[in-house]
């Protein structure tokens, strides 16, 4: 027998009581919306009102998402909330940096270095079809090249966020950082906000480890922009596919 009994199970709806209780009232009603439900409407948008998402709900969603799981809970993520002049400024650097013909030097390979099936033909669908939305042609590479640096613009959205990870930690804490983002997607939906993670928001890191003094300790990630969408702008029309579960599944007895 151990001095130390197992703790009793907290029911889920028991934390789901306390942990609620604790949290910043953002001053809106939420929407009754079902946690699958939360997760399929989630769709990355990429035109947004240019207004701000207010401090306290987007402290109410980052609340939320801090209940992601993590290995050991050692919870790795550090996070920026631009607004206003700091959204401005950072904006301002990296577009000038892109203009400038700056080296984009992530801090970490996103994709392999050579495309391969099947993801190679799901990437070009997904850029076909983005590109497509948008009335660009395959062939326009200025209309494809200004479309991307519209995510240095966080795609018209007011608030936006960065990502840094700590620059010693491996890729279990890469794998806990997929669930924080994808939480604070999922919370932002449960508030009828829509979103996008954005990789390309870790293009030139340099510029925002000297801008928000961070040393070479993080690593940037990217980011994400989040708001309200432009309901009818075309590039939010753009819904690219999934494959289907028994694609990726092995069902065993
Ligand atoms: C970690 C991560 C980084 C991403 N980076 C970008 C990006 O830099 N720019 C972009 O337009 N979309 C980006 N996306 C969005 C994907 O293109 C999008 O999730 C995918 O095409 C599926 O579409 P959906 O999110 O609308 O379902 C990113 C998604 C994730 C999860």
């Amino acid at each position: 027998m151990s001095d130390h009994p197992a703790p009793k199970l907290v029911a889920a709806e028991a934390a789901l009581r306390s942990r609620l209780n604790a949290m910043t009232d953002p001053g809106f009603s939420r929407p009754d919306l079902h946690a699958e439900d939360a997760i399929i409407s989630r769709r990355s948008i990429r035109a947004f009102q240019d207004k701000p998402v207010p401090e306290a709900l987007m402290r109410r969603i980052l609340e939320a998402a801090r209940w992601a799981p993590s290995g050991s809970n050692i919870q790795p993520w550090k996070v920026h909330v631009l607004n206003g002049d700091a959204r401005t400024r950072y904006t301002d650097a990296i577009l000038a940096a892109e203009k400038n013909g700056e080296p984009r030097d992530m801090e970490y390979h996103y994709y392999a270095p050579e495309w391969r099936e099947p993801f190679l033909a799901r990437r070009r669908a997904c850029g076909f079809g983005l590109y497509g939305a948008m009335g660009i042609e395959r062939d326009d590479r200025q209309g494809r090249h200004d479309a991307f640096v519209s995510n240095f613009k966080f795609f018209g959205a007011a608030t936006g966020l960065l990502f840094w990870i700590p620059s010693d930690l491996e890729h279990g804490s890469w794998l806990d950082y997929g669930t924080f983002i994808q939480s604070i997607s999922v919370a932002a939906r449960g508030w009828g906000l829509s979103t996008i993670a954005q990789g390309a928001l870790g293009e030139f890191p340099h510029i925002a480890h000297d801008m928000f003094e961070i040393g070479d300790d993080y690593k940037l990630i990217g980011g994400m922009s989040i708001g309200w969408p432009v309901e009818d702008a075309p590039v939010n029309l753009f819904q690219p596919d999934r494959i289907d579960v028994d694609e990726f599944t092995t069902w065993l007895d």
